[in-house]
């Protein structure tokens, strides 16, 4: 199977961009499954049950996220009824939503007997980020309970440490197809495939304004770095790409067989 993995949308810009560039992408790349993290699609702040209804009706299966989580008071709506939305797994026990679920690949191109399952899994690092529960923990005990359902596992690591980052999908190595950093907005380009089959990039970008400091109008950014004094941060406009990811799994084995890096304009 092939899935595409959609770097952070960024406000209307991002959302549009992914309304208008999916179905072209479906097309060339022969994709079966398509997930994005939605953390910045409501105004660059969060994700609200309209924004991520836009992007369900682009043609996204499943949206995660990270620590922009809880900008918007409406996605405990997400949290409580929105099974196609992920949460970091590394939560306290007890917060609302989930941080992993398992769906079945609707008409996957390749013929087989049984539905194709996909594992898509949400973790968040915790170097120079808000202190959750151990993600390393948190991530190796739900892969294995994953496993048992199926070997298609998808994960998106929200981190900003390159480190943490490499570290955390070194240990996942062969227990999933794929380990794709979000949340620094600056697309990578190491991805590769691990000796145990995993696919990884440290980090798939930003779907949004590109014109911009990841994502945000250049001038409050830099007044606000000039001065230290605090500023609105609007959702630039200009030189619109969507950033992410192509990778093709193994069915049979859950193991990786490419990973593209995208950056796509809209034109
Ligand atoms: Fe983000
Ligand atoms: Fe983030």
């Amino acid at each position: 199977m092939k899935l595409l993995f959609i770097g952070d949308i960024v406000g209307q810009p991002g959302r549009n961009a992914v309304t208008t560039l999916l179905p072209v992408l479906r097309e060339r790349h022969g994709l079966d499954f398509v997930i994005a993290n939605g953390e910045n699609s409501a105004g660059g702040s969060g994700i609200t049950p309209k924004t991520a209804g836009e992007i369900f009706s682009a043609g996204v299966d499943v949206i995660t996220s990270g620590d922009h989580l809880w900008d918007q008071k409406e996605v405990m709506e997400l949290l409580a009824n929105e099974k196609r939305f992920l949460r970091p797994l590394n939560y306290p026990a007890g917060t609302p939503g989930q941080g992993s679920a398992v769906f079945p690949i609707p008409n996957p191109r390749a013929q087989t007997q049984d539905p194709i399952l996909i594992a898509v899994m949400n973790a968040q690092g915790r170097t120079f980020m808000p202190d959750l529960e151990n993600p390393f923990l948190a991530a190796r005990s739900e892969v294995e309970r994953l496993r048992q359902q199926t070997k298609v596992i998808f994960v998106d690591f929200h981190a900003e440490a390159t480190s943490e980052k490499i570290a955390f999908a070194r240990m996942l190595d062969g227990q999933v197809s794929a380990v794709v950093g979000t949340h620094t907005h600056v697309q990578t380009a190491d991805e590769q495939i691990f000796p145990g089959g995993t696919a990884y990039l440290s980090d798939a970008g930003f779907t949004g304004p590109q014109e911009s400091v990841l994502g945000r109008e250049i001038e409050p950014v830099l007044k606000r770095f000039l001065t230290g004094m605090p500023q609105r941060f609007e959702v630039a406009r200009n030189r619109v790409r969507l950033h992410g990811a192509v990778i093709e799994i193994d069915n049979a084995s859950g193991k990786a067989v490419n990973i593209q890096r995208l950056s796509e304009a809209v034109v």
